[in-house]
């Protein structure tokens, strides 16, 4: 009888906890990950080059490759989205598109500095990982637009792919491995 009545007290909690990812939830991961995208940007882009400085890089990274998984994770768990939901995520993937773009051209250019300090393959592991959680989340996301609009969805979410491969192709041709 009590654990019955537990039970029934629990599980419409436990139900909506499952329907609360939605478009506003997966719009509020996209923004985690651009500012955590920005976040990495800025700290490589101020980097002297020094091991000391090397280190806040190396964190944020981590806490990008974390927010992109929750990122995926909120798309898998969101229920079928609507067009207008699809529209504001739509907005929210072009500018992490430009972010995206903007921190790989940084981490690119701050290549010559990793490798001084022989962090250029530790580099290209975190940028691996990143590109396959977030080309996991592109696809999560893709997966609950609207039919009609998914090749849409693909074309934006394509040149997030293509700025993590220009990073991985100038960290894989000089790291020596
Ligand atoms: C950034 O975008 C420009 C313009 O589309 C493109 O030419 C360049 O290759 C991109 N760079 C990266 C690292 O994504």
């Amino acid at each position: 009888m009590r654990a019955s009545s537990l039970l029934q007290a629990v599980l419409p909690a436990l139900l909506a906890g499952r329907a609360i990812a939605s478009g506003t939830t997966i719009v509020s991961a996209l923004n985690t990950v651009d500012s955590k995208t920005e976040a990495l940007d800025s700290t490589v882009k101020s980097w002297s080059g020094d091991i000391l400085g090397s280190f806040p890089i190396l964190t944020k990274s981590a806490s990008l490759l974390l927010a992109i998984h929750k990122g995926k994770d909120a798309a898998e768990d969101s229920d079928a989205l609507t067009s207008d939901e699809a529209l504001g995520i739509a907005s929210a993937v072009t500018t992490l598109a430009t972010s995206v773009n903007s921190t790989m051209t940084t981490i690119i250019a701050a290549h010559e500095k990793f490798e001084h300090l022989l962090l250029a393959p530790v580099v290209l592991l975190d940028l691996k990982a990143q590109k396959a959680a977030s080309d996991d989340m592109s696809n999560a996301i893709v997966a609950k637009v609207p039919a009609a609009l998914q090749g849409i969805a693909q074309n934006l979410v394509a040149p997030i792919d293509a700025s993590f491969n220009l990073a991985i192709d100038a960290y894989s041709i000089s790291n020596g491995i």
